[in-house]
């Protein structure tokens, strides 16, 4: 079975826009990945960024405390986020690009230029007890640099699927790279996440990617939320506004 992990970042970064710095405000990244879980998701994901621009270090241990499925810390491999997630203990870390020296010109983590410092951070987590993927473009010499770090997954960047979906030819040669990548990643050992631009149109092409374990899905999973809730929550707010007269002293 295909297993969706959802990120709920995006959550994060509504509430950030009306509540930044304070203790709380919503909506709650918590509590929508409880209702994730509560409606069959397979794990959640979020994102401890340096600049903490969403997910804040309490949603971090929170989302520990409250998930029951998986969470699957993205990280960049910095000192500091690499001690946080080792105290955390998510069951997974995402290792992504965060400076722009790391990334790769698809937007992925250039694990070929820096295989010995990620299989380093790669041993710690596993020594820690969490699992390693690393988000990498479908490129042949990053998927064998992933290997030789010993991550136990890597997750196949789709941005460029999603991106180039509107044209035939585009979408055929990314959905190409997707398979043989992922073919590749197989061979080698390697266990096959994806994500990053996927949503309810683009999903079903990525059935022919073979050996995936489960996708990572935030924007459009959180913008169709927006879409159909927006009838209750006006409902509800409709209902406050019941029983109102102008002749109140
Ligand atoms: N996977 C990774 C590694 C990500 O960093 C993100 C967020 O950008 C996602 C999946 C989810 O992407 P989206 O929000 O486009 O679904």
């Amino acid at each position: 079975m295909l297993k969706l992990g959802v990120n709920i970042d995006h959550v994060a970064t509504l509430r950030e826009a009306r509540y930044r710095g304070r203790e709380n405000g919503e909506p709650d990244p918590v509590a929508a990945a409880l209702a994730c879980e509560a409606a069959g998701a397979h794990g959640i994901t979020a994102h401890l960024r340096e600049d903490r621009r969403h997910i804040q270090d309490r949603d971090a241990w929170k989302l520990r405390e409250v998930v029951k499925t998986r969470l699957n810390l993205e990280m960049a491999s910095t000192p500091e986020i690499v001690g946080i997630a080792l105290n955390l203990k998510p069951n997974i870390v995402c290792i992504v690009p965060e400076r722009r020296q790391e990334v790769t010109t698809e937007g992925g983590l250039d694990v070929a230029g820096k295989v010995a410092a990620l299989e380093e951070t790669r041993k710690r987590m596993n020594d820690a007890g969490i699992e390693v993927s690393l988000f990498i473009a479908p490129d042949p010499a990053q998927i064998q640099a992933a290997a030789r770090t010993g991550a136990q997954f890597i997750e196949l960047h789709t941005g460029a699927y999603a991106e180039g979906f509107g044209s035939l030819q585009a979408r055929e040669a990314q959905l190409e790279r997707l398979i043989t990548g992922a073919h590749q990643a197989h061979s080698l050992g390697l266990k096959v996440n994806a994500g990053h631009g996927l949503n309810y149109r683009n999903l079903p092409f990525i059935h022919r990617v073979p050996h995936l374990v489960e996708l990572n899905i935030g924007h459009s999973i959180i913008s169709r939320a927006v879409s159909v809730g927006l009838g209750a929550a006006v409902t509800e707010m409709l209902r406050l506004l019941q029983g109102y007269s102008a002749d109140v002293v």
